[in-house]
């Protein structure tokens, strides 16, 4: 994808002395007393504000936090405990400022950090005229946000519109450069595993991977749901039997291109859904009418780890079994060492599978984390991201 990249301005001399506003993803979780729980999303945006600041531009940061009222700022939206932990990242001050649309004070070498974007009235609906306010702010606008890439708001696409010169920060090319090698350009075989408990939140995607992947692995609910496509007895297991037509429909698509979805050859059950219930390994086609299948058997977790360490690229969106509980974390733990070990290009995404790359310690392993949420999945939905068309549109 053809972009303006912020690291080439910077390399080109471009930026000093500019106003530079950043639109960061700085939409971290909180805990009661609002203090940041987890700040991946702050520690990936640090490289794009150094990269300004080094460049001696005078630097603008904003993002979204949470979903507030627009027009209605409370104490709750605001974005302190973030410059807080922005400056001890950068290890310099950080000045919070609200009430910024019509005018900021910051000198070349400075940088602040704008008080939740999604409190300016128009944000959501990409207001023009707000946007049009925000792009006279600066001289360059930079989109690092990759984790609000899907969402056409003033921020992320009407500023990009009308911005003197519209870049993509380093967080966000970074992105786009993984994504472009996962599916764009895949070295074969493509494996793309996309677990989750139910077909039908990501059924768009596995139609959009069953044109493009040479290996489909399902896990979790869906997997269930495909085992009853094939005809096996799940028990009592999580499945959506309304989506059955849906399920074959994907197997068929795969078969017809040569490639497939594995069906598992065994599976770990139990009586009841709880992390002390008794774990029991079953052959698939020896699921009782009173299992819950909570995980994938050792054969088929072996099956699928020589798949992924045959796989040129590999794609990894959630966990295939319920791996908070120990003893059905088996199979995605051998998913995750077999990610590990393979020598494939591999990105993954999605919340629950970036927990499960902490759980097993893998994170220097993976080719590429994202750190998109919902951005993801839509990108392996098959769509183009707001965020990216109009950059790309601003390029040519
Ligand atoms: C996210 O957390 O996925 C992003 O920050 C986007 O947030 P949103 O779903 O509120 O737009």
């Amino acid at each position: 994808m053809n972009v303006i990249r912020f690291s080439d301005l910077c390399a080109q001399g471009k930026v000093a002395g500019q106003r530079v506003f950043i639109r960061a993803d700085l939409n971290v979780p909180q805990d009661d007393a609002g203090r940041i729980t987890e700040d991946t999303r702050v520690r990936a945006s640090v490289p794009c504000i150094q990269a300004a600041l080094d460049a001696g531009a005078a630097v603008m940061v904003t993002s979204h936090l949470g979903r507030p009222t627009e027009g209605a700022f409370k104490p709750e939206d605001s974005l302190a405990p973030v410059a807080e932990r922005l400056a001890e990242l950068l290890g310099r001050p950080v000045p919070l400022v609200a009430n910024w649309v019509d005018g900021v004070d910051v000198a070349p070498g400075q940088v602040v950090l704008l008080e939740n974007c999604r409190v300016n009235k128009g944000e959501k609906k990409n207001d023009e005229a707000l946007a049009k306010k925000m792009a006279a702010l600066c001289d360059i606008y930079v989109n690092d946000a990759f984790g609000t890439a899907h969402r056409a708001e003033a921020t992320t696409y009407g500023i990009a519109q009308f911005a003197k010169i519209a870049s993509a920060g380093p967080l966000l090319a970074a992105e786009i450069d993984a994504i472009t090698k996962a599916l764009a350009h895949p070295a074969r075989p493509l494996v793309a595993i996309v677990a989750g408990s139910k077909v039908s939140t990501k059924l768009t995607i596995l139609k959009a991977l069953a044109e493009k992947v040479d290996q489909l692995i399902v896990g979790g609910g869906i997997a269930n749901t495909f085992m009853l496509a094939s005809g096996l007895s799940i028990g009592k297991s999580l499945a959506e039997p309304d989506l059955l037509d849906q399920a074959k429909a994907v197997i068929e698509a795969m078969r017809a291109r040569g490639a497939a979805v594995p069906i598992p050859v065994d599976v770990v059950t139990a009586k009841t859904f709880a992390a002390d219930a008794a774990a029991t390994v079953k052959a698939a086609d020896a699921v009782a009418e009173d299992d819950l299948i909570l995980d994938i058997g050792p054969k088929t977790a072996e099956m699928l780890a020589a798949q992924l360490r045959e796989a040129g690229t590999i794609v990894w969106n959630g966990p295939v079994g319920v791996f908070e509980f120990e003893a059905f974390s088996h199979g995605t733990e051998a998913i995750a060492r077999a990610i590990a070990q393979s020598k494939a290009f591999s990105i993954a995404g999605g919340g629950d599978t970036l927990a499960a790359i902490a759980k097993y310690g893998i994170e220097k392993d993976v080719g590429y984390i994202s750190t998109g949420g919902g951005a993801f999945l839509e990108i392996l939905e098959g769509k183009t991201l707001p965020a990216f068309e109009i950059l790309s549109r601003r390029a040519s």
